[in-house]
């Protein structure tokens, strides 16, 4: 799948889609577009908690509820920085959902510079992310952003 027309598609996909749709929509266009990508999570910011929102993949995860700084996911919720995690074995913060991934990123979606939330996605191909990858996926961030209170 294209990137720009990915971004054009999910662009209309927010202004078209009631609110209470919209993560949904949004996890499943990413999943069902990107063969790299096997897991597609996002999670909102609820006091000092990632809340898991909305998902798409094979599997449903344990981890619906991670504490901020713990993780890959509580990493960046803390720090407001994309993850990009070319061998998720290799990175003793990890937190396994599936044995089957590989990689990770996970990239905040900010709300007047505030973390509300994130996108996560795993892979089960290893360094499956690219820059590429992570600024697609800023763009996306940055339209939910203005979406998610
Ligand atoms: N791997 C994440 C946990 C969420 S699962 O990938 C769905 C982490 O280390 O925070």
């Amino acid at each position: 799948m294209d990137y720009d027309i990915a971004e054009r598609e999910i662009k209309e996909m927010i202004a078209n889609v009631k609110n209470s749709n919209l993560l949904q929509k949004i996890v499943d266009y990413l999943y069902e577009n990107f063969e790299r990508y096997s897991w597609v999570g996002i999670y909102i910011v609820k006091g000092n908690d990632l809340i898991l929102g909305a998902w798409g993949g094979e599997h449903a995860t344990e981890h619906t509820k991670i504490p901020i700084g713990k993780g890959i996911c509580g990493s960046a919720a803390q720090s407001g920085k994309i993850e990009l995690i070319p061998d998720v074995n290799k990175d003793n913060r990890y937190l396994a959902c599936f044995v089957s991934t590989r990689s990770e990123i996970v990239v905040p979606i900010k709300r007047n510079m505030n973390v509300v939330g994130e996108i996560d996605i795993d892979s089960d191909m290893s360094n499956a992310f690219s820059k590429q990858d992570a600024f697609f996926l800023e763009k996306i961030a940055d339209m939910l952003g203005k979406h998610i209170c």
